[in-house]
């Protein structure tokens, strides 16, 4: 089971929700970058949401992925968090490990790009199906280098990873659960979930993050 959520930054419910959600924490971790904070805001209500508990530290690790613990230093549900222009998404499961990435669309050398990072495969889809493609199988790529904790060099290791991919719904590819989807327009969001053999797909709950309830009301 994941349970997912997906906000607008520079909105009146992002405010909301860095206003009641954020600590002082996460204010230091953000370091003045807006889309960092609502990140934490939102993980922090979709914690709240997932596990009935809003105390939670967020920590990463030496590559940078984070992880949570409660005031006992005891290990959390698996969690990750993503943020692209104003577009926040983070995912929790007791699963296993997990990874998500949000990219809004906008203007690139996608063919370039593809070449650089992606493998045959997927550079091929990219020639295709243009820029859809890309951000599709890019978001595929950083979801999977999140959930490994390998980041950056995997995402750009150029071997085929999101070939293949539905333009929404769940592939199952090397030992990962692979979601796609576009939440927005212009907006493509994925998630790599570590797939236990024989098991079927997860389960997936989209959290309207606004409607969550903090404790102390
Ligand atoms: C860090 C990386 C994992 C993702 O970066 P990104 O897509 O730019 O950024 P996102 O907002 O999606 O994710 C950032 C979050 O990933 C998490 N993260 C960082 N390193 C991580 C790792 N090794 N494993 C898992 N999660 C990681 C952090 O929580 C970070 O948020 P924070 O800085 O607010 O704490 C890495 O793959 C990277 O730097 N990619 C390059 C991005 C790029 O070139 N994009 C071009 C798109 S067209």
């Amino acid at each position: 089971m994941i349970n997912l959520g997906v906000v607008a930054g520079g909105t009146h419910e992002a405010k909301a929700l860095i206003d009641g959600w954020a600590l002082p924490e996460d204010v230091a971790a953000a370091r003045a970058r807006p889309d960092s904070l609502l990140a934490r805001a939102v993980l922090r209500a979709l914690l709240q949401h997932f596990s009935g508990c809003h105390g939670w530290h967020l920590r990463s690790n030496p590559r940078g992925k984070p992880f949570v613990v409660d005031d006992n230093g005891k290990a959390g549900p698996f969690v990750s968090l993503s943020h692209s222009r104003g577009m926040v998404s983070c995912a929790v499961s007791w699963t296993g490990p997990l990874g998500v990435d949000v990219e809004r669309h906008r203007p690139r050398d996608v063919a370039a790009l593809a070449a650089y990072a992606f493998g045959p495969r997927e550079i091929a889809e990219v020639a295709r199906d243009g820029a859809s493609a890309f951000f599709r199988i890019w978001t595929l790529r950083e979801a999977i280098a999140k959930a490994s904790g390998d980041g950056l060099p995997l995402a750009i290791d150029g071997q085929d990873r999101g070939d293949g991919a539905p333009l929404q719904g769940w592939l199952r590819r090397d030992g990962w659960w692979l979601l796609t989807a576009l939440p927005h327009p212009g907006t493509s969001l994925a998630v790599a979930l570590t797939a236990e053999p024989g098991a079927s797909a997860p389960s997936l709950d989209w959290i309207n993050i606004a409607r969550v309830r903090h404790p102390r009301l």
